[in-house]
């Protein structure tokens, strides 16, 4: 089985978001799935070769120059290899200026849709220069959901590519590529034809392009793949939705449980295990000091690790945070984004500084730490596909409160205290958050069921196993 795997990030070459840590761990989890019950699988993954790349360019290998056609004339580009978990993955760099921006996402649509398309029918290219037939494509978001499309209108007529199937993951629906119309066009790709199911103003944007020709759609979780057809999270595409249910699951999302594991992290202050909870507390003391408070404080500790944006709900932590002031509790957030956000961030924290610290960067080494030493984890996201430090809030003790929207409601469990991992609500309102996190907080009184909840949420799977056997299946279903 031949599997191409096309993504715009993968750890740990560039990781922008969740999609980055997708694509860096799912490859290998299929290869050892597949490895483990005996299938043959040939999967090969496919990048942009953004300037911005984060590992030693010397061992790439020149592969080949390549050529795209455009409506007028050809856009030309180079493709380099390296072996990474022992799969070959291919470098695409378009040639001049339009390949040649350092940033993996720009604020330019039009310079985003230059890199993204040629990458996308590049790839397909590729195969072809490689004689290399592949079985499934699989695409993800709208930067290379053209492939797709491209797959399904021109390259099927082509022996070469009879055989191929291909499969679209959407990671955030919202970003569908609005504003490349323009470069759609240079690569000589129309508009869809009007339909029932499809608003007339998404019909040249890629994601689209690409839903309306995958012979499979999924969404990263159940729920998510669910809420796609509910006004409030299918983004006017609900109609569509329910029109391709047929075609549409939901796969949730592993994490890479060798990377977040609290007994080898190397960041902690202080490594433990379920069976060593104990040892966890140095962790806590550690970040309370970083922050300025009391390291013996026994006060809990609440902590977000975030992009600071309406998706995440931080309008919802920043409005909760004077409501909670009559309950005892310290609050670290991590996280960069909106700039009105962290001005508001900081004024609670001048406002409340015995009880906030806003740490306003980027800080991998920080966030393990907060993780290990934090106690309730804030995630009151609007909308979540799949959400991915939950799990590993979970997996190192800390407690998740969050909003019960698509892979929060998959991975947490709320149902009642002898099978609790978390906390959910359901409102996107201050209110409703508040009233959640002081039902944890009521809880955290009382050590010994505190402790029983940890353990259970340790205890928790959350590695790949499961869905990259289930991705194996549905490429078996889509080539019989
Ligand atoms: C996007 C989603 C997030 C998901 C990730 C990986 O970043 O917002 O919920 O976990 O993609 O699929």
């Amino acid at each position: 089985l031949k599997v191409l795997f096309l993504a715009s990030e993968a750890d740990p070459f560039y990781k922008v978001g969740g999609l980055g840590d997708y694509a860096g761990s799912l490859p290998a989890a299929l290869a050892a799935a597949a490895n483990k019950s005996g299938q043959s699988l040939d999967i090969r993954v496919g990048l942009p070769f953004h300037q911005a790349i984060n590992v030693d360019q010397s061992k790439f290998i020149k592969v080949t120059d390549l050529k795209v056609p455009k409506k007028k004339g050809s856009a030309k580009g180079s493709v380099f290899m390296h072996t990474h978990n022992g799969l070959p993955y291919y470098f695409i760099r378009r040639a001049g200026r339009a390949g040649g921006f350092s940033s993996v996402y720009s604020a330019s649509p039009l310079q985003d849709a230059r890199k993204y398309i040629f990458f996308s029918l590049a790839s397909l290219e590729l195969t072809r220069l490689l004689d290399w037939q592949p079985d499934i494509i699989h695409a993800n978001d709208w930067h290379t959901a053209v492939s797709v499309y491209y797959l399904q209108h021109t390259l099927c007529q082509q022996p070469f590519f009879s055989r191929t199937r291909s499969l679209l993951v959407i990671h955030n629906l919202p970003f569908m590529g609005a504003g490349t119309g323009e470069v759609l066009d240079e690569f000589g790709i129309p508009p869809l034809p009007p339909t029932d199911s499809l608003p007339s103003w998404s019909l040249h944007f890629p994601l689209i392009l690409g839903l309306q020709s995958a012979d499979h759609i999924t969404a990263v979780s159940p729920t998510y793949a669910e809420e796609l057809k509910e006004e409030e999270f299918g983004n006017g595409l609900k109609d569509f939705f329910r029109q391709n249910e047929y075609r549409t699951s939901g796969i949730l999302n592993g994490i890479d449980t060798h990377l977040w594991n609290p007994l080898q992290d190397t960041s902690l202050t202080r490594n433990f295990s379920a069976e060593d909870l104990e040892s966890r507390k140095a962790n806590k003391s550690a970040l309370l000091e970083l922050a300025g408070f009391d390291p013996q404080d026994k006060r809990p500790l609440l902590v977000a690790v975030t992009r600071l944006d309406i998706q995440k709900g931080t309008d919802l932590l920043i409005a909760a945070i004077p409501q909670l002031t009559d309950l005892d509790w310290n609050m670290i957030v991590l996280g960069t984004g909106d700039p009105n956000y962290e001005k508001t961030l900081l004024g609670l924290q001048t406002r409340y500084p015995d009880r906030l610290r806003a740490f306003l960067e980027f800080n991998a080494a920080l966030s393990h730490q907060l993780y290990a030493g934090g106690d309730i984890f804030l995630m009151p996201s609007r909308y979540e596909p799949c959400g991915l430090s939950q799990m590993i809030a979970m997996r190192y003790g800390c407690i998740p409160v969050a909003r019960s929207v698509g892979g929060l409601r998959d991975t947490i469990d709320d149902v009642s205290d002898e099978t609790r991992t978390g906390y959910l609500f359901e409102e996107a309102s201050p209110e409703a958050f508040g009233a959640a996190l002081r039902k944890a907080l009521q809880a955290y009184n009382d050590q010994g069921q505190w402790r029983r909840f940890q353990l259970r949420a340790m205890a928790q799977d959350f590695s790949w196993e499961n869905s990259a056997e289930r991705y194996l299946q549905l490429y078996q279903e889509l080539l019989t």
